[in-house]
C-alpha cells in the first residue's frame, strides 16, 4: 500500500459502505451476534467522521436490507434496538450541516419510528455540508418497483405527460436518492464479494473494492486503503 496523498479530484464524490461481517466478528470472540452489532454502530459513527475529514461529499451506509428480517426474531428486534439508540447521534450530525438521508421503505416502521425518521429528513433538509444516507429497510429492487410504481401514478395524474419522454435522469428523481449523485465507489468488508441488492441503479459504473476486515475492525486506515484503490482505476464509462 502506497501512501500518497488523496487530492480532492481523486475522492469518489460518492462512497457505498456494505457495513458487514458484524456476526462472525462476535463468532470469533464467542460473543452473541448482536454484539458484533452493538461493535458495528460505534464504527458507523467514527466512519461518518472519517468520510467527512477526507473531505468526501456523499456517503449511503447500508444497516438493514429488506431481506434482513429473515433472520432470527431476537436478533431482528436487537437490531432495530440499536437504530432506535443512533438515531439521536444520527440526529447530532444535523448540527454540524450534515443533511441525513434514510433510503429504503419507512412503511414498515411503526409511527413513532417512521416518524422520528422523517423529522429527521426534515430537520437537516437543507444542510449541505454533507450527505449522510443510513440505508434502513433498503432493498435496490424495492426502490426500483417503488419509483416505477410512483411514475406511473403520476403519469395517471397527469403530473407526466408523455412516457415516451421519461428519461434515466428523470427516473432517478423517483428513487430513494433523489438528488444525490451515483455511487463512484462501493466498498464491503468481511470477504463478501457481492452487493446484496444494495444501491444497484446507483452502482451501475461505480468501482468496488472488497476487503476481509470485519466492519467492527474497519479503520480509518481501511477506509483511506480503499480509496487509493478507488483513485488508481481508470474508470472509462464505456468510452475508451
Ligand atoms: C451486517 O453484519 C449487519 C447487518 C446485516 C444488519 P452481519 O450480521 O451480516 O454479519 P455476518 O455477515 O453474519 O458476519
Ligand atoms: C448486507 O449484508 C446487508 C447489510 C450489511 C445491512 P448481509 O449479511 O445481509 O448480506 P448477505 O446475506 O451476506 O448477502
Ligand atoms: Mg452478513
Amino acid at each position: 500500500m502506497s501512501d500518497f496523498e488523496l487530492t480532492k479530484e481523486q475522492l469518489p464524490v460518492h462512497i457505498g459502505i456494505i457495513m458487514d461481517g458484524n456476526g462472525r466478528w462476535a463468532k470469533k470472540r464467542r460473543l452473541p451476534r448482536t454484539a458484533g452489532h452493538t461493535q458495528g454502530a460505534k464504527v458507523f459513527k467514527r466512519t461518518v467522521q472519517d468520510c467527512r475529514k477526507l473531505g468526501i461529499k456523499n456517503a449511503t451506509f447500508y444497516a438493514f436490507s429488506t431481506e434482513n428480517w429473515k433472520r432470527p426474531r431476537e436478533e431482528v428486534e436487537a437490531i432495530m434496538k440499536l437504530l432506535i439508540q443512533y438515531l439521536d447521534d444520527i440526529k447530532a450530525f444535523s448540527k454540524e450541516n450534515v443533511r441525513i438521508i434514510f433510503p429504503g421503505d419507512k412503511s414498515v416502521f411503526p409511527d413513532n419510528i417512521k416518524n422520528r425518521l422523517i423529522e429527521i429528513e426534515q430537520t437537516s433538509l437543507n444542510n449541505d455540508g454533507f450527505n449522510l444516507l443510513v440505508a434502513l429497510n433498503y432493498g435496490g429492487r424495492d426502490e426500483i418497483v417503488n419509483a416505477a410504481k410512483n411514475i406511473a401514478k403520476d403519469y395517471k395524474e397527469g403530473i407526466i405527460g408523455d412516457i415516451d419522454s421519461i428519461s434515466e435522469q428523470q427516473f432517478e428523481n423517483y428513487l430513494y436518492t433523489k438528488g444525490i449523485p451515483n455511487v463512484d465507489l462501493m466498498v464491503r468488508p468481511s470477504g463478501e464479494m457481492r452487493l446484496s441488492n444494495f444501491l444497484i441503479w446507483q452502482c451501475a459504473y461505480a468501482e468496488f473494492v472488497f476487503m476481509d476486515v470485519l466492519w467492527p475492525d474497519f479503520t480509518m486506515e481501511d477506509l483511506t486503503f480503499a480509496c487509493r484503490e478507488y483513485a488508481k482505476r481508470n474508470r472509462r464509462f464505456g468510452g475508451v
